[in-house]
C-alpha cells in the first residue's frame, strides 16, 4: 500500500479552507482536523470535510482521565473520521480504556497515539519529571501504548526507523515534518522528503505549508503523490 498524503487545513475560518476542500478532492485522500478548527467550528466542521470526499484524521490529542477519555471516543465515533489522536502519556489505563471504546463503537477508527511532542526537547522532558532523552521515552511509550492497544502512533520521520523496529509490522506510523526537497523548512527543524519517509516506514505523511501555501497547490499535492508512488 503506497504511503498516503495527510493536508492539515491549519487555517483560521472554514472560508480559507473550502477552497483547498474544492481543489484537492479527488487528489489528496485525507484532510487532519486540529484542535483550531475543531473548537471553533465542531462537529459541522468534520461533517462539511467529510462530505467532499475525504477520510478524516481528528487530531484533539484527547489526554484526561480514562473514564473521560473512553466517553469522549465514544461521543465522537458517530463522526465521519477514520484517525483520532490520543496522547500515550496518559498512560496503559487510559490508552487501554479509549482503545475498548473504539472497538466496541467504531472498529474501522483507527486510533493513534502521541508520544513525544516534538516541540518537547530533553531539557523540558527533564522539567517534567523524565530523566530520559526523548528518544528513548517516545520508544517506552509506543511499546507501551501498543501493549495497551494500539495499532497507530504518529512520530518524527527520524524516529520512524526506530518504532519500526520496536513495533509489530501492521502499527502504521503517521509522520508530519516532511518536506519535499527545494520546500521551505519554515518552523520544522528535522525533515525528511516524502519519498525517504516513505521508505524509512511511514504509512502516512503530514504535509501543510509547502502545498497550501504554493502558487498551485494542486499541481503541489500531485508532485508529492507522484513522489510517494516512487519510493
Ligand atoms: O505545515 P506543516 O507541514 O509543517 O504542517 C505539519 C502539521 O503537522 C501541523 O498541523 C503540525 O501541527 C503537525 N505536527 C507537526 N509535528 C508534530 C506533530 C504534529 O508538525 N510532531
Amino acid at each position: 500500500m503506497p504511503t498516503e498524503l495527510i493536508l492539515p487545513l491549519d487555517v483560521p475560518t472554514r472560508e480559507a479552507a473550502r477552497p483547498l476542500l474544492k481543489q484537492l478532492s479527488g487528489t489528496v485522500p485525507w484532510m487532519k482536523v486540529g484542535l483550531q478548527m475543531f473548537t471553533a467550528f465542531g462537529t459541522d466542521w468534520v461533517r462539511e470535510v467529510a462530505d467532499h470526499g475525504y477520510k478524516v484524521f481528528l487530531d484533539l490529542k484527547l489526554h484526561d482521565i480514562p473514564n473521560t477519555v473512553a466517553k469522549t471516543v465514544e461521543s465522537l465515533a458517530p463522526l465521519p473520521i477514520n484517525m483520532l489522536t490520543i496522547h500515550t502519556s496518559g498512560g496503559h489505563s487510559m490508552v487501554s480504556a479509549a482503545c475498548a471504546a473504539q472497538r466496541e463503537t467504531r472498529p474501522d477508527l483507527l486510533l493513534l497515539g502521541v508520544t513525544v511532542l516534538t516541540s518537547i526537547n530533553a531539557e523540558e522532558l527533564h522539567g517534567v519529571g523524565c530523566p530520559e532523552s526523548p528518544a528513548i521515552q517516545v520508544a517506552r511509550l509506543a511499546r507501551m501504548g501498543n501493549n495497551a492497544g494500539l495499532l497507530g502512533f504518529v512520530c518524527s520521520p527520524l524516529e520512524v526507523g526506530a518504532l519500526r523496529d520496536e513495533l509489530p509490522g501492521k502499527v502504521q506510523l503517521v509522520t508530519p515534518g516532511v518536506r519535499p526537497i527545494g520546500a521551505d523548512h519554515g518552523d520544522q527543524a528535522r525533515v525528511m522528503t516524502p519519498a525517504d519517509a516513505a521508505r524509512a516506514g511511514s504509512t502516512h505523511i503530514v504535509v501543510g505549508r509547502p502545498i497550501t501555501q504554493a502558487p498551485d497547490p494542486l499541481a503541489a499535492a500531485q508532485a508529492i503523490i507522484a513522489e510517494l508512488a516512487t519510493a
